[in-house]
């Protein structure tokens, strides 16, 4: 794992992110708000990763990045208010099922715009030494959201994410500039 290259991690986590919309879809109505928490951790793991790591490289790197980056951001700030919202009303909403398919065509609508627009041009006008260390902070915070933890062992995880989305993105954003070694 020393040696991963950043968009490498960032497609395998759309990738996930993707598989953890299957797996909220597909919930017994007792095990949708756990599934659900794994995804919002994620999102809020991968999100904040981007944000912070990320686009900024992409705005400095590539053609045209401001306005790139800045369309991603707006894609994802549209995505964070939905979650917030289905966050507040919980699993057992009425709507939750309608906002969950909302949410995931936003979220899989911006994961292919990333990859179009902006992944595939970071990847040309950055070293491969740059992408790995970009990847020391998104494994760091990956390491906060465990995907499929085992039930009754997900508390040996430290860092493991709680809370409101703010919340989980406040945290991760600290351990993040931690591992880049920024300070928070
Ligand atoms: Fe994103
Ligand atoms: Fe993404």
């Amino acid at each position: 794992m020393g040696e991963t290259d950043v968009i490498d991690l960032l497609l395998a986590q759309h990738a996930m992110i993707r598989d953890l919309f299957d797996e909220v879809e597909q919930a017994p109505a007792d095990k949708r708000g756990e599934a659900f928490t794994r995804l919002v951790r994620l999102l809020a793991v991968h999100e904040t990763a981007e944000e912070e790591i990320v686009h900024p490289y992409a705005r400095r790197k590539i053609d045209g990045g401001d306005a790139v980056v800045e369309d991603r951001l707006a894609e994802e700030n549209e995505a964070k208010e939905l979650l917030m919202r289905m966050d507040e009303a919980g699993p057992e909403a009425p709507d939750f099922t309608q906002n969950l398919a909302m949410l995931r065509a936003a979220v899989e609508a911006h994961a292919r715009s990333e990859e179009r627009y902006e992944f595939t041009q970071l990847r040309g006008h950055t070293s491969e030494a740059e992408r790995r260390s970009m990847a020391t902070g998104v494994k760091a915070a990956e390491a906060m959201a465990p995907t499929h933890p085992h039930p009754g062992t997900e508390s040996a995880t430290k860092n493991v994410l709680v809370g409101t989305p703010v919340a989980m993105m406040d945290r991760v954003r600290d351990v993040i500039r931690q591992a880049m070694g920024k300070n928070p």
